[in-house]
């Protein structure tokens, strides 16, 4: 009992301190030439490491969230595009009565992902739903739960964000009820 106890304990305690999971692995290496860039052209010396200690802690907290679930291409084909992290999802929830409803590109592309939104008004969008528009955000993103993260660790989510490859991908939508969703929706049946 006590061996089998000792197993199951440790892998856990690993995974805290030493080796991200492996599907998760792409998240923590993709941004860390980024991150170099960043690091070396707009954050002062001083700060290396604790910028590169908070994009750190927002991939580790992005990867436990299960962000990529729904903001990565492939993912819901249980073949998430190892190459385009959190660029958007193909595939939109619907929601019954309010619409349908994709991950959008996290990506700090320009036109189509978070380029323009400052590291505050990301804060926003996770903990509060409200997009800097001012549109409450879909139900089916988790920010009422995103709502329980410290100052600290939301700031390092929206940091880690800005320090991803930015991607050019607009995802569909977003889709009110009477519209006609133009790409894959996963959707609530009746029995
Ligand atoms: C269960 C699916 C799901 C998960 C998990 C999820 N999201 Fe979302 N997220 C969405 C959907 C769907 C939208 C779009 C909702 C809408 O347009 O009303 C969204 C919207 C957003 C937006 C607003 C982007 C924009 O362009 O409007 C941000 C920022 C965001 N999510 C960040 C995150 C982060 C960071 C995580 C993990 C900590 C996360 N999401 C986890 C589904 C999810």
């Amino acid at each position: 009992m006590t061996d089998a106890f000792d197993q199951t304990i440790h892998p856990i305690d690993e995974t805290e301190t030493a080796a991200p999971p492996r599907r998760a692995r792409w998240s923590i290496a993709l941004p860390i030439g980024a991150l170099a860039a960043a690091v070396a052209g707009t954050i002062g010396l001083g700060t290396t490491s604790a910028g590169e200690s908070r994009v750190a802690r927002g991939a580790y907290l992005t990867t436990i969230s299960g962000c990529g679930d729904c903001h990565t291409p492939g993912d819901f084909y249980g073949k998430p595009d190892e190459t385009k992290p959190l660029s958007g999802s193909e595939v939109g929830f619907e929601i019954p009565g309010l619409g349908v409803f994709h991950g959008p590109n996290l990506t700090p592309d320009r036109e189509t992902g978070l380029g323009r939104w400052s590291e505050a008004e990301i804060v926003t969008a996770i903990r509060t739903g409200i997009r800097p528009d001012g549109r409450e955000l879909a139900p089916i993103m988790p920010w009422r739960n995103f709502a329980r993260l410290s100052d600290e660790d939301a700031r390092a989510v929206a940091a880690y964000l800005k320090s991803l490859p930015p991607i050019g991908h607009r995802v569909p939508g977003p889709f009110g009820p009477q519209d006609r969703p133009t790409s894959f929706v996963m959707k609530i049946v009746a029995p």
